[in-house]
């Protein structure tokens, strides 16, 4: 079963797909960290943003592949060329970099065949932009998880200065998210937005308690 889980930045998806995935014995993929990681990889190589050609390179040839810490069954360490980059791909660099990248259709191409390949290999929580509508669109689950601005911005301040690691400027955390929302929203190629089969989540109205608990009996239902 693949449940697919869409919406923009800071509206609580990777929380809620962790718990989901705990709860349901289901294994997890961030599909943000592939794209953060090509990003990451095309800084460190100095291509620029607007090379589609050199980044679909890039994402046609290396690996990204997801590693455990001690003590948690889900995975949290991300690599890329073998090359720990779980706490490089959440800087403010790479807030602002990553969506240019994610925008070309040959990134796109390349890492929707390996997030295919992956999901084919059993239960999976898929987090994402494009799950219900491009990456799996027969998935048996799809949830739209949005938040108000205001509350997205908040999570993800807090989860900054938790990590130690991006902007701790309300403001400006503020302002990348709606930038980031903005262009995710109107690029070509997937832009965000809801599958019409997507359940739709607010979790500024509901507790992540209760939108983990209304996923897992969508999936219920399904099983
Ligand atoms: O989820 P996260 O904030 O880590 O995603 C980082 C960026 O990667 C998004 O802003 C978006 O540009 C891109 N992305 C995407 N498609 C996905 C997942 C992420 O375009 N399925």
């Amino acid at each position: 079963m693949i449940i697919a889980i869409d919406g923009p930045s800071g509206a609580g998806k990777s929380t809620v797909s962790k718990a989901v995935a705990r709860k349901l014995g289901f294994s997890c993929l961030d599909t943000g960290a592939m794209y953060r990681s090509i990003a990451w990889f095309a800084l460190r190589e100095g291509v620029e943003l607007s090379d589609a050609a050199s980044l679909g390179v890039i994402a046609r040839a290396k690996e990204i592949s997801f590693g455990l810490t001690p003590g948690d069954p889900l995975p949290s360490k991300v690599y890329i060329d073998g090359i720990d980059v779980t706490r490089d791909i959440r800087t403010a660099r790479i807030d602002k970099a990553v969506s240019a990248v994610a925008a070309h259709p040959s990134v796109r191409e390349a890492l929707v065949m390996q997030q295919q390949r992956i999901g084919a290999n059993g239960n999976y929580v898929v987090e994402g932009r494009d799950i219900g509508t491009a990456v799996f669109p027969h998935a048996e689950v799809k949830v739209f998880l949005t938040a108000s601005d205001e509350q997205r911005a908040l999570r993800r301040l807090r989860q900054n200065k938790r990590r130690g690691i991006g902007s701790t400027d309300y403001e400006e955390v503020l302002s990348d998210i709606k930038a980031r929302d903005r262009f995710d929203s109107s690029r070509a190629a997937s832009p965000l937005k809801p599958a019409e089969d997507a359940v739709l989540l607010d979790s500024s109205t509901l507790s992540i308690d209760e939108v983990v608990g209304s996923i897992c009996d969508l999936a219920q239902e399904k099983a």
